[in-house]
């Protein structure tokens, strides 16, 4: 800036901090990434049958809370076990990757079979059971993809005599860092974009 006179370098210099505060606000709003919602909305798993091995249905709901980015899901591994405590699983079974455009929903369906009757509770009874669910995800920001982050998310469910899900709502299921992250997690954010911002290699096209 050709500027003449010694008020013109501190001009310019306070320019140059409130450009680059306009800046650094604008990729805080731009880089800002929320984890995806993850619900179970179906699970069924017939105890009444005759048959001493069984097979567990479910549905899961997952939506994309970005306003303009994407996710890439890694293949997600969900674990049902037979308690709150996860002291025991009762199966597991792997949704594949999928990309999700922003503001998408997706309805995600899954199967664990040859689940032996004899180590879940009785036919006639309330019993709790608990879902995890582990993955990792990309966001893709214009044209970039951000580092992986993980995801680790679950919840306790009731199910009753035959056995389906108790509850006529979707069950979402949460990590125990969310209320850490909602507050201390903003100002964070920030920084722990500009690491991404390091990490992230340049999308093509040709990568899919
Ligand atoms: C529990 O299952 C047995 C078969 O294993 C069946 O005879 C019985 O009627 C069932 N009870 C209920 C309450 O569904
Ligand atoms: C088990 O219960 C379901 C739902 O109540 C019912 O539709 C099904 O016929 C029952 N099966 C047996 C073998 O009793
Ligand atoms: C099912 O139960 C019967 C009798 O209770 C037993 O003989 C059979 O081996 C069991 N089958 C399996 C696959 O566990
Ligand atoms: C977990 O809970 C189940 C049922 O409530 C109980 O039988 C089991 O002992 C518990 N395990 C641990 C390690 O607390
Ligand atoms: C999930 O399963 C239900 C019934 O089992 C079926 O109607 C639905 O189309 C399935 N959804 C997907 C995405 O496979
Ligand atoms: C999912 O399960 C597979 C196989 O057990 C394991 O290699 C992978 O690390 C798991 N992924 C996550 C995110 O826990
Ligand atoms: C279990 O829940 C289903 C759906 O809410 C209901 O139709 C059924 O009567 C319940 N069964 C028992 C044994 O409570």
């Amino acid at each position: 800036m050709p500027e003449s006179g010694g008020g013109g370098c501190c001009r310019c210099c306070c320019s140059f901090i409130f450009t680059s505060g306009l800046t650094a606000l604008f990729l805080w709003l731009s880089l800002r990434t929320t984890s995806p919602a993850c619900a179970l909305s179906k699970f069924y798993i017939p105890l009444n049958q005759t048959k001493n091995q069984t097979t567990l249905e479910f549905e899961l709901r997952l939506k994309n809370t970005n306003k303009d980015k994407g996710v890439y899901y890694d293949p997600i591994n969900v674990t049902f076990f037979d308690s709150p405590n996860r002291s025991r699983s009762i199966g597991s079974s792997t949704i594949t990757k999928f990309y999700q455009g922003h503001k998408k929903r997706a309805t995600k369906n899954g199967t664990i079979a040859n689940i032996d009757r004899d180590e879940l509770p009785g036919n006639g009874s309330t019993a709790f059971f608990w879902v995890d669910l582990a993955t990792s995800v990309r966001y893709k920001i214009l044209m970039f993809k951000t580092k992986r982050h993980k995801i680790r998310v679950g919840a306790q469910f009731a199910v009753n005599g035959t056995i389906i899900k108790v509850y006529p709502k979707d069950i979402k299921l949460k990590s125990n860092a969310d209320k850490i992250r909602s507050y201390c997690g903003k100002m964070g954010v920030f920084f722990a974009n500009f690491l991404v911002l390091d990490d992230a290699r340049f999308w093509t096209y040709a990568d899919d």
